[in-house]
């Protein structure tokens, strides 16, 4: 029953996918440049996603691709404990040139989950060091996605991502979601209502006291479960309150960074400075795992005291800054730089809002959300059926050659930042056609 119609294809177990259906009808992908990837039967098809969030230069860019070729041949591996190789640093400077005044300090990673795990290690582990141990609480939010790690899903609100697996991280609490169609349906940009949602955070420090709460960890936009826009004000109105009650603040930018909303990162859109930020994706441009935590000059300076030959903070990876991940990065930040990439987003966000919102009245849409070039157009779903509408949607896409993504019963947008005019009319005229279709 569980074998494919290929069996080339049985043993290879798919994260986040339906393999069942996909292996009986597959969709492989083996070429891709610019806003194209090409699948095995040689067609094109268009990019809607930046491959997952991630592609924001669009595909086969020449810095990149040379950057990895010639570091693999030059120095493969250098061990990054008690040891370091150049580019390393070299590329902790370059960044730290783009973050928000203040996160003046990077930690490498392999992927956004584990830039999460750091950036929770490090708020428990800052606020032990100078003497606050009892501050151990974590918050996170509903329809939170901060990856699949067990502090990613403990503090993470996506339920089907967190009922298989226990009892998760202990002494976790949530901050209700901002989605509230009810109020914000249809919003250009951020929307108007819910600012006050950020009072959830008074509420926990009433009933738990902040002297055990060590950080709050936020998506400046919620992404994986639909586009969630921070309705305006509220990103303010949690770092006052955090402020206020000493507790750290943690973005995670796994999505929003490089350039996605306008800004190198969304607290510079925003207009809110986190305490520490968390990276991924769009630092390599997707093309060798790599993720960061950025923090506070103030958060690494805590750690460093006690004998100068002890290790200040007990964490890090085998693969913490690999000598091709950082070449493939610092080849990315050229290419985003040469192509003013970072804030192409603002230049193309009015003509991709008014394309995505032509599609108000299309069959089956409930809500359109935006900011940047990031689009989320919801359904109303099937009944009884969660999720397949959209679906639908997506494998109708497919064989028009475009490719979206779903998540839930809302279709998410997030070109590369190279898009041009006439590949966002592409895009929305073939979800649109693809609404017009589907049951
Ligand atoms: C906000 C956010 N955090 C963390 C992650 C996890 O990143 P990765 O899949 O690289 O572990 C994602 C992935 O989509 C994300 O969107």
């Amino acid at each position: 029953m569980s074998q494919s119609s290929d069996p080339k294809l049985d043993a290879y177990w798919m994260p986040f996918t339906a393999n069942r259906q996909f292996k009986k009808s597959p969709r492989l992908l083996t070429r891709a440049d610019g806003m194209y990837f090409t699948d095995d039967k040689g067609r094109q098809v268009l990019d809607g996603i930046a491959g997952l969030w991630c592609v924001n230069a669009g595909h086969n860019r020449p810095r990149i691709v040379e950057a990895i070729q010639k570091q693999a041949a030059e120095l493969d591996f250098a061990p990054p404990f008690q040891m370091a190789h150049p580019k390393a640093f070299e590329l902790a400077e370059r960044l730290v040139e783009l973050t928000p005044a203040g996160l003046s300090k990077a930690f490498f990673t392999n992927s956004g989950s584990e830039a999460v795990e750091t950036a929770l290690k490090m708020a428990l582990a800052y606020h032990r060091v100078r003497g606050e141990g009892s501050r151990t609480r974590l918050i996170g939010r509903e329809r939170g996605y901060h990856g699949v790690n067990f502090g990613g899903i403990s503090v993470g609100g996506m339920v089907a991502n967190r009922k298989m697996f226990g009892t998760l991280l202990s002494g976790v609490d949530h901050l209700r979601h901002t989605h509230d169609p009810a109020r914000n349906a249809y919003s250009m940009g951020q929307p108007l209502h819910g600012a006050e949602l950020a009072d959830d955070l008074e509420r926990m420090v009433a009933l738990h006291d902040a002297s055990t709460i060590a950080a709050v960890i936020v998506e400046p936009i919620a992404g994986s479960t639909g586009v969630l826009i921070p309705p305006q004000g509220y990103l303010k109105r949690l770092r006052e309150i955090c402020d206020k009650h000493g507790i750290l603040l943690i973005f995670d930018e796994v999505i929003t960074g490089f350039g996605r909303t306008g800004q190198p990162f969304g607290a510079q859109t925003f207009g809110v400075t986190p305490d520490l930020m968390t990276v991924a994706k769009g630092l390599t441009n997707g093309a060798v795992p790599m993720g960061a935590v950025f923090a506070k000059q103030s958060i690494y300076d805590t750690f460093m005291q006690g004998p100068e030959h002890l290790i200040e903070f007990f964490h890090g990876y085998t693969y913490s800054a690999h000598p091709l991940a950082c070449a493939a990065a610092l080849g990315t930040l050229d290419t985003y730089a040469e192509e003013g990439l970072l804030t192409r987003a603002g230049e193309m966000q009015t003509y991709f809002a008014e394309a995505l919102h032509s599609l108000t009245g299309a069959a089956h849409v409930i809500d359109i959300r935006n900011m940047g070039l990031v689009g989320g157009v919801e359904l109303a779903p099937l009944p009884g059926e969660p999720a397949k509408r959209a679906f639908s949607v997506f494998l109708d896409c497919w064989e028009q050659g475009v490719l979206i993504r779903t998540t839930g019963d809302t279709i998410a947008f997030s070109p590369p930042l190279i898009i041009e005019k006439q590949h966002i009319d592409r895009l929305i005229d073939t979800v649109r056609t693809a609404l017009h279709r589907a049951a």
